[in-house]
């Protein structure tokens, strides 16, 4: 199983639009997927069509000690699961703030989980607090989204180091592996100029071997599409809401160089959940 954190301490860059799409075309392509909603704001929940309420357990529950994955988790398509989250989970950064090993609670209770899938996809929260690097604890690689913006790098050498220190202290199999460029405008020349940007600096970083070196700057563009944005109000995937969409076309080719680079990078030791 590969495990993915779509991170970025950015709000509005394109994680969650990522975290479903990408999983909705993964899961088309054949693939069992699971999202997992770590976003108190529940987007990735509800743009897949669930809203936890009432005593449904959640990903907070699951926090808490109080449900298992597989109790929480909602099958919403063929091969396509989410463990959703909802407002609750606000709470469990302050709750949990006094736990000891607080930020290994979600690899525990993930590898106490046996459904065999072959991706596992975090949303994460717009912060990089105790949510995310549980998130960051639990998985094998980082996605990074990043919106064509004049600060899009800015802000990116904290999201590193957080990476690499989570990766020395707590996760030594943790790699950024994907860089993907959202809400891209092709007759922009600040697109264009961003682009390269990310590419050099991904470049040197690469030259240094640190854990965010040999990361994939996807090729991929995923272009301004106001389908996607329409979406997540339906509570559907691009696939179902819009398939003939630029969007549609977009997750599709980014989920094909998802795939293929664990193809290039050859069979990697699956999660300790077998
Ligand atoms: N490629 C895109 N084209 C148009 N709108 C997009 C695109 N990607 C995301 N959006 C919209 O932009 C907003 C922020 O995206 P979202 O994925 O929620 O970001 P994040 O999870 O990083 O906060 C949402 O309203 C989403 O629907
Ligand atoms: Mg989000």
């Amino acid at each position: 199983m590969r495990s993915i954190a779509v991170i970025n301490q950015k709000g509005g860059v394109g994680k969650t639009t990522t975290a479903v799409n990408l999983s909705a075309a993964l899961a088309n392509s054949g693939k069992r997927v699971c999202v997992l909603d770590l976003d108190p704001q529940a987007h990735a929940s509800l743009h897949l069509g669930v809203t936890a309420t009432g005593a449904v357990p959640t990903v907070y529950d699951v926090l808490c000690g109080n449900a298992t994955i597989a109790q929480a988790r909602v099958e919403v398509a063929e091969n396509l699961a989410v463990v959703p989250s909802n407002i609750d989970l606000a709470a469990a950064e302050m709750e949990l703030a006094g736990e000891v090993g607080r930020e290994l609670i979600l690899r525990d209770a993930l590898a106490a989980d046996h459904e065999p899938y072959d991706y596992l996809v975090l949303d994460c929260p717009p912060s990089l607090g105790v949510l995310t690097i549980n998130a960051l604890v639990a998985v094998e690689e980082v996605f990074l989204p990043l919106q064509p913006h004049f600060l899009a790098l800015h802000g990116l050498s904290k999201l590193l180091r957080t990476v690499e220190v989570v990766s020395r202290r707590l996760n030594n199999r943790l790699r950024l592996s994907g860089v993907m460029l959202c809400m891209y405008d092709s007759t922009t020349r600040l697109s264009a100029e961003v682009s390269s940007d990310v590419a050099a600096f991904f470049e040197s970083a690469s030259a240094t071997r640190e854990v965010h070196g040999g990361a994939t700057f996807f090729n991929t563009r995923i272009r301004r599409n106001i389908r996607l944005a329409e979406a997540p109000s339906f509570g559907q995937s691009i696939f179902e809401y819009a398939p003939e969409s630029n969007g549609a076309a977009d997750y599709l080719a980014l989920a094909s160089e998802v795939i293929a680079q664990r193809a290039e990078a050859g069979p990697v030791a699956t999660a300790s959940a077998a």
